[in-house]
């Protein structure tokens, strides 16, 4: 089978080795922009495409017979490639624009949450015109309770959300995001009440009507240790994530994936990818902090970890709308965990063009290394973004898969090298 991959990131780095080792057919893997990690596995070739040429892309996969398209990052998603893909005919991993919106539009999603009747924190939606409105709004709601979480509408590279602290700054913060902070990303804005708890993210494999979940994870989106400083893409991930219990996983199942899927389907825009649901749980209940449309990433390179499935014939499956539950064999077979070592200054300005050395003496301990954000400079690898590497431990329990991990980031060598040292702690304390 010929499946396209799309994305260059770490997640992607898992879903490639995933699709070529756990498949029952032999799989030609093509992946666009891919990255060096991806292509040093074996059974994967470039794809020299221009991703946002949707048209280049159609091209590709009806020359090189691809007969699956799976899509890892949002931007894609957003910008309508899976309508273009399905449009030719070609099966693809991933949901159509208007689905995207789930991702693509904070209000979108809330006010699709509140018309289905799916759990999550009460909110208000502004646009530019309304800064007045929006500023007296949130005035009041910093009068009644802080912190107040005030997000980007749109798409802002996961940087998009501030939990303001004082009133001030949940002031200052409106004005900054509607007078374009985050450019037309910030053009509209939610504004919502803080909810108390703590996190996890499910993925469910959908097929616009049907479901699988896959193990919990945990992420740790804060750089710093003890989720201190600023917001990331996710510094590290463990799954199963203990805080999951199998009753909230049911609550979860009932509540909002079940309704998500026949609310998409009701508005005719059935949800057809990886359903991202970042959950926040008190007291065992469980409400909806966010929807992404695609895999997270770096929970993707812990579940994944311990997925025994069938990988290429499950996304087959849910992109043909005929979710073949039975290609999983088990969702966690054992736990896994990821630390993500990323360059010095990420989230904000980082070096890039840093030597990387020392991942085949970390993968002796028996763990992968995911490549984030790498490149080969004259045969070289070098760093070439913020989130640099993930390194995966997978074990029989958490603690001896955090060892492998912390082991193997041990031997990795480069300037700057940052990571957080308490990644899976609280699954631990679970
Ligand atoms: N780790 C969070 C995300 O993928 O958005």
């Amino acid at each position: 089978m010929n499946i396209l991959l799309i994305g260059s990131g770490g997640r992607e780095h898992a879903i490639a080795a995933k699709l070529i080792e756990s498949s029952s057919e032999s799989i030609t893997l093509y992946a666009a922009p891919g990255n060096p990690g991806i292509f040093s596995i074996e059974g994967v070739r470039p794809a020299a495409i221009a991703i946002t040429q949707h048209e280049e892309v159609v091209a590709f996969c009806r020359e090189h017979a691809c007969e699956l398209v799976v899509i890892g990052p949002e931007a894609p998603l957003a910008a309508g490639l899976a309508d273009d893909l399905n449009n030719a005919g070609i099966p693809v991993f991933g949901p159509s624009r208007l689905a995207a919106q789930l991702e693509s539009s904070k209000g979108f999603a809330k006010e699709f949450m509140m018309r289905h009747g799916i759990p999550t924190a009460q909110f208000c939606r502004f646009q530019q015109s309304e800064l007045a409105a929006a500023l007296d709004y949130v005035a009041s709601v910093a009068k009644q309770a802080l912190p107040v979480v005030i997000k980007a509408d749109g798409l802002a590279a996961g940087k998009g959300v501030v939990i303001a602290e004082t009133s001030a700054e949940a002031l200052r913060t409106v004005e900054e995001m509607l007078g374009g902070r985050f450019g037309e990303a910030s053009s509209r804005i939610v504004i919502e009440e803080f909810m108390y708890g703590e996190e996890a993210s499910v993925f469910a494999v959908c097929d616009g009507e049907r479901f699988i979940t896959l193990a919990p994870a945990q992420d740790h989106k804060r750089i710093g240790e003890g989720d201190t400083g600023e917001n990331t893409g996710g510094m590290g991930a463990y799954a199963p994530a203990p805080l999951v219990t199998d009753d909230i996983m049911t609550k979860v199942h009932e509540r909002i994936i079940a309704p998500t899927l026949r609310g998409m389907k009701q508005e005719r825009m059935p949800f057809v990818g990886c359903l991202f649901v970042g959950l926040i749980i008190h007291n065992g209940e469980p409400k909806v902090v966010e929807f992404n449309a695609r895999f997270g990433d770096p929970e993707t390179q812990a579940v994944l970890a311990v997925l025994k499935a069938d990988f290429a014939k499950l996304l087959y499956s849910a992109a043909c709308g005929h979710l073949q539950s039975e290609a999983v064999q088990r969702v966690a077979d054992g736990v896994a965990c990821c630390v993500v070592l990323a360059a010095k200054g990420y989230p904000g300005e980082y070096a890039k063009g840093m030597e990387l050395r020392g991942i085949a003496a970390a993968e002796k301990t028996g763990a992968t290394v995911f490549h984030a954000g790498t490149m080969l400079a004259n045969g070289t690898l070098v760093a070439n973004g913020g989130r640099v590497l993930g390194v995966t431990g997978k074990d029989a329990t958490l603690k001896t898969a955090l060892d492998m991990a912390y082991t193997a980031v041990e031997a990795i060598e480069f300037d700057g090298k940052t990571f957080r040292h308490d990644i899976g702690i609280k699954g631990l304390q679970h």
